[in-house]
């Protein structure tokens, strides 16, 4: 048995060994920004897994462009030898599995308390900082709003991005993501519903997409050029007036012109008017269309929980990648497991090879034991 979810697939120089990608996941467990052992622990269990790339969590290209206190971070000397120190150990005990980076930045979500605190916006009194967005329009509206960034201040997060990249490439990270999706900084340029500006950044869609184009363009010329560099967008607001699929595949061609590798296709998070769909793979139909109208790579995600289901998603070219966020923290072997279901093969640490039951004996690629 062949399976698609299983086959090899190429992103320039990289080679991933299946189109299974753990999905970015923040942990809320940084410290000044800095990687802890929470990190290192949950680096190395899925780096174990057997998927075909592992993403670091959205991480901030300054200390104010982190969601909350405990967001991981980019933008000093100690945060990157912190992800330097603790990466290390995580790769030198699992396979070798391409690693890549999700470059944030939270604009209005900024100053929040971590999700098991409640998500509440933080004044500064309190120790929180006043967030950054296109408009000085707040998420809710009984929220403060955040302060609109002027000209200096758009030069200045084009800067931060491209520091941060240079730090993930010192890193030696294998690939990098732009985060413009979730309601976060660069989608908040894309979004109508957000972005109210009346100068070369807002307005119309020409406008709105800009700033995230001009980040893309700068963090690519810094970033390897053997090494691939996506996109996570929003592909639609699900609220009226607010971005659509035709703007994404609008964006998208652009992106592709200026040397995107995949867009990574989410939605929602500008607008707590949206109405989500919720359901099995209820975010596929729009990698399908991006795919279809752009011709470039697409990594499907959202409730994709079933081996069969995502070897469909594949399978059809509704997505050349499929990634996961909640099945990998249920089941971090997920892919070892998947692998079973289809017939394939998964790379798993020596220390584990006696681990497959009798029905799977075949899923560990080399897996050979002697023992006196
Ligand atoms: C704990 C957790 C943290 C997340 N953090 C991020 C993140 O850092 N960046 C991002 O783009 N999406 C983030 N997401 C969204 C996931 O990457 C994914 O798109 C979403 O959960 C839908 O996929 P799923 O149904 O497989 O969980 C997070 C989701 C979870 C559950």
């Amino acid at each position: 048995m062949s399976s698609a979810l299983f086959s090899a697939f190429r992103l320039r120089q990289l080679a991933l060994a299946n189109r299974i990608v753990v999905s970015p996941m923040c942990q809320y467990s940084a410290v000044e920004g800095c990687a802890t052992d929470w990190h290192l622990a949950h680096w190395t269990q899925l780096l174990q897994s057997g998927a075909g790339m592992f993403t670091i969590e959205a991480t901030a290209v300054s200390a104010i462009g982190r969601i909350t206190h405990g967001c991981l971070g980019l933008y000093d000397d100690a945060c990157e030898e912190a992800i330097a120190r603790r990466l290390a150990i995580a790769r030198g005990n699992a396979p070798p599995i391409p690693v890549a980076v999700q470059l944030a930045h939270a604009g209005r979500k900024g100053s929040s308390k971590v999700p098991w605190e409640g998500g509440q916006p933080i004044p500064v009194e309190q120790g929180g900082w006043t967030p950054v967005a296109p408009s000085p329009l707040a998420q809710l509206p009984d929220e403060r709003p955040p302060a609109a960034l002027d000209s200096a201040g758009i030069a200045q997060i084009k800067k931060e991005f491209v520091a941060a990249a240079e730090r993930a490439a010192r890193l030696d990270l294998d690939a990098l993501e732009l985060h413009c999706a979730h309601g976060y900084l660069l989608h908040e340029f894309l979004s109508p519903i957000s972005n109210r500006r009346h100068d070369a950044y807002g307005g119309a869609l020409e406008h709105r997409v800009r700033l995230p184009l001009e980040v893309f363009a700068a963090v690519r010329e810094v970033w390897p050029e053997g090494k691939p560099m996506g996109v996570r967008i929003s592909a639609t607001d699900w609220v009226d007036g607010g971005w659509t699929i035709d703007d994404s595949i609008a964006f998208v061609e652009r992106l592709k012109a200026a040397g995107c590798d995949w867009i990574d296709t989410s939605s929602g998070g500008i607008s707590p008017a949206q109405k989500i769909p919720l359901g099995p793979g209820y975010q596929v139909h729009l990698s399908r269309q991006i795919r279809r109208a752009a011709s470039i790579a697409t990594i499907a995600v959202g409730l994709i929980t079933d081996a069969k289901q995502a070897e469909a998603i594949v399978a059809s070219g509704d997505a050349d990648l499929v990634a996961m966020a909640r099945a990998m923290l249920w089941d971090p072997r997920w892919p070892w497991h998947a692998a079973a279901t289809l017939g394939a093969q998964v790379h798993v640490p020596p220390q584990y090879w006696r681990s497959a039951p009798r029905e799977a004996a075949k899923v560990i690629v080399n897996a050979k034991l002697g023992m006196r």
